[in-house]
């Protein structure tokens, strides 16, 4: 079922009004490594849901986001001067609080102003070494409890995949359709075994896969012809986690998704450890140079997600839906849109869609993280696929 331009745009626009905005705009996205603002660089340019925002720390360990353009005449707040009480707008000195709140407005003090004009201003707050960020209408929910975040029994750290040139949907998209496993990946998964031939790449060695959606997304689940099942699930709407990491693809605005993941490592012994701040690891990029699209661009291919990263760019800025012809493979997509816009049906109801969180001693959610590669132990599969080796978009 081919989509109109319009149904496109529904699924895929991230900004203010927006259809997919608003539902985007009902949960935290992370938005910056927390130990990157640091006194020497306490204000730190942020786009988020096509949004132009300032992050800042002020001197008293306050952290605020606010639009990023002063009230006063439009300079950038990045280049402000964080102090005591706040930002100061470094042009003409106006003082901002991390609410938004206007408490200077140099050289006069004009009390209409300070009183009548408010700088937009969006919940901020720290939580396993990222900043999270609320753009939505008040009052904001919990982050939710995912086991990879709040098991104590592990260590985390922290992936920071960089940004992806193209919008957050097809990226999605790519987490419901197993099937590009045994055959994008191929090389990676073979581990020195042979396909029979680089068309079909290991995908023979599939039984079936499925798809049911459980209540935070779409589980997929893939059976071996050895009995081999891999079971493992996106989180709606912008998360895929795999091989014990919860990958967040946040949507900087339409045509650009910053890539984190957080990882989990259960202790050996199951013994409870503090990581209240995970290590960060920072990716090398997959193409080059860095900073350029495709055509221009030339992706390394060098791993898994070096070669999703050429996927999901290279189906163009926004992927053109009207123009493509999915098969019986491309279930897991039709389930995906038909979820998505639901959920923005319930958005656009005033109801919470999937995944929103109220309740602040909600217990832990299970993604399956223990049960994602049942039968993988040993060898005797045979792609090698074991549930823990390859991570990746799969
Ligand atoms: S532009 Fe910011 S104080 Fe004038
Ligand atoms: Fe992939």
């Amino acid at each position: 079922m081919v989509l109109t331009r319009e149904e496109n745009e529904r699924l895929t626009r991230v900004g203010p009004g927006t259809p997919a905005g608003e539902l985007l705009r009902r949960y935290w996205h992370p938005i910056a490594i927390a130990r990157e603002l640091t006194p020497q660089q306490p204000t730190r340019f942020v786009r988020l849901l096509g949004e132009d925002l300032v992050l800042f720390r002020d001197q008293a360990g306050r952290v605020g986001l606010l639009a990023h353009r002063c009230a006063h005449r439009g300079a950038s707040l990045v280049y402000g001067r964080v102090e005591a009480r706040g930002l100061a707008c470094a042009y003409h000195g106006w003082l901002y609080d991390t609410a938004g709140n206007i408490l200077e407005t140099p050289p006069e003090r004009n009390e209409a102003i300070i009183r009548h004009v408010k700088q937009r201003a969006y919940p901020v707050q720290q939580f396993l070494g990222l900043y999270w960020a609320y753009l939505g209408p008040p009052p904001a929910p919990i982050i939710p409890p995912y086991d990879v975040w709040v098991r104590k029994d592990g260590r985390r750290r922290i992936i920071v995949r960089g940004r992806v040139d193209c919008n957050w949907f097809q990226i999605m998209e790519n987490s419901v359709d197993p099937d590009h496993l045994q055959i994008l990946h191929q090389e990676y998964i073979g581990r020195g075994k042979q396909p029979v031939n680089t068309t079909r790449g290991f995908i023979d060695d599939v039984a079936s896969t499925d798809f049911y959606l459980v209540s935070y997304g779409i589980m997929k689940k893939r059976v071996y012809k050895n009995g081999v099942v891999d079971e493992h699930p996106l989180i709606f709407p912008n998360m895929l986690r795999q091989a014990g990491g919860i990958q967040i693809r946040v949507p900087i605005d339409d045509t650009h998704t910053w890539h984190v993941e957080i990882r989990f490592e259960p202790t050996p012994d199951g013994s409870s450890v503090e990581d209240a701040d995970p290590p960060v690891q920072y990716n090398r990029p997959h193409k080059e140079p860095p900073e350029a699209l495709y055509p221009e661009a030339c992706y390394t291919m060098h791993d898994v997600y070096a070669q999703d990263h050429m996927a999901w760019e290279t189906q163009g800025p926004i992927a053109d839906r009207t123009q493509e012809h999915l098969s019986y493979s491309d279930r897991g997509i039709h389930l995906l849109r038909k979820l998505m816009k639901e959920q923005i049906e319930r958005v656009q109801q005033g109801l919470d869609p999937m995944g929103v969180i109220r309740d602040p001693h909600h217990p832990m959610i299970d993604t399956n993280l223990l049960g994602e590669a049942q039968g993988t132990r040993g060898n005797s599969h045979p792609a090698g696929i074991a549930g823990n080796a390859v991570p990746g978009d799969r």
